[in-house]
C-alpha cells in the first residue's frame, strides 16, 4: 500500500536514521529475520546505480544466454526486492551520475518524494536524506567489508567500459562456466539500447500513476559523465570538497568519466 502524507506528498520514514518508504518500514521485522540459504545470491546496489542492468546480467549468466527463459518475466519479478517485503552484490556507481539519475527517477516516481528543483535536490542528496539513506555509507559501509565476505564489489563505470571483463567476473563469482558465444551474446542482449527496448527491463508494465516515464524515461541516458550536464562549476567544488571529509580514509577509487 502506498502511505502519503495529507498533502499527497509521500513520505520517508526511518529504520535506524535511514529513510525508507513507508511499506517498508511497516515490514522491517519481516525483512530483518529473512533467513537467506547459504547459495542464495544478493544483489545489493544503491539506488540508481545500474539494479537493473546487473539483475538481466545475473539471470542471463543463470539461464546460460537462453534470452527466452530471460523473458519469462518482468525484473521486478525475477529478483524481487528484498525491502519491498516481497521478497540485494553491491554495485557502485559514482555520486555524481548517480545523484542526477536519483532526481530525474524521483521527478517520474510518484511512490517517492518530489525532488524539487535540481538545487534543492543536490543539498538533499549530499545530507543523505534520501530513501536507502546516504550514497557515501552505502558505499563506504560494502567496501569496507568486502573482503571480510563473499562479496563481489562491481563499479557501473567498469560494466561500461569493459561489459564483457565484468560479466566474466560475475560468471566465476556465481561458480558458472559459460563460453564465449554465449557471453558475447549476455554483452549483447543487456546492453543499454537492448534493456531500453525489452519490455521485460524497461519498466513500461508499471503503470503511470507510479512510473511516469513521460516525464523521464526509466532507462533514461545509460551513460558515465551526464553529472557535466547537470552540475554548476560552483555545485562541483562544493560537491568535491564534501566527498573528500566524507569519503576520507576510504580507499575506494571511482571514474567520473570514461
Ligand atoms: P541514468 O538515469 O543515468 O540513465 P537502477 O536500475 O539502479 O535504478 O539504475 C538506473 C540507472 O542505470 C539509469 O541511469 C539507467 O539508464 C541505467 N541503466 C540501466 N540499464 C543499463 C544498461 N544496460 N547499460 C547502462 N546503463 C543502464
Amino acid at each position: 500500500a502506498l502511505v502519503t502524507s495529507l498533502e499527497g506528498q509521500p513520505q520517508l520514514r526511518e529504520v535506524s536514521g535511514i529513510p525508507l518508504q513507508a511499506s517498508t518500514v511497516d515490514n522491517w521485522s519481516q525483512i530483518q529475520n529473512f533467513e537467506a540459504k547459504p547459495d542464495d545470491l544478493l544483489i545489493c546496489t544503491y539506488p540508481k546505480s545500474g539494479t537493473t542492468w546487473i539483475q538481466e546480467i545475473v539471470d542471463m549468466i543463470e539461464q546460460n544466454g537462453d534470452v527466452e527463459k530471460c523473458q519469462r518475466a518482468i525484473i521486478q519479478h525475477r529478483h524481487p526486492f528484498i525491502e519491498w517485503a516481497r521478497p540485494p552484490q553491491p554495485s557502485a556507481r559514482n555520486a555524481k551520475d548517480c545523484m542526477v539519475s536519483y532526481y530525474h527517477f524521483q521527478r517520474m516516481n510518484k511512490i517517492l518524494p518530489d525532488p524539487g528543483t535540481w538545487e534543492e535536490y543536490f543539498e538533499t542528496f549530499i545530507s543523505g536524506k534520501v530513501a536507502w539513506g546516504s550514497w557515501y555509507d552505502h558505499v563506504k559501509g560494502w567496501w569496507d567489508i568486502k573482503d571480510r565476505y563473499q562479496v563481489l564489489f562491481l563499479f557501473y563505470e567498469d560494466i561500461k567500459r569493459d561489459p564483457k571483463h565484468e560479466i566474466q567476473k560475475v560468471m566465476q563469482f556465481m561458480g558458472k562456466n559459460l563460453d564465449e558465444t554465449v557471453l558475447d551474446k549476455i554483452v549483447q542482449e543487456t546492453s543499454f539500447e537492448k534493456m531500453k527496448e525489452n519490455p521485460m527491463t524497461n519498466r513500461s508494465t508499471v503503470p503511470k500513476s507510479i512510473l511516469d516515464q513521460s516525464i523521464s524515461p526509466f532507462m533514461r541516458k545509460g551513460t558515465v559523465g551526464d553529472w557535466k550536464n547537470h552540475f554548476t562549476v560552483a555545485q562541483n567544488e562544493r560537491f568535491d570538497e564534501i566527498y573528500r571529509q566524507k569519503m576520507e580514509g576510504t580507499s575506494i577509487n571511482f571514474f567520473t568519466e570514461l
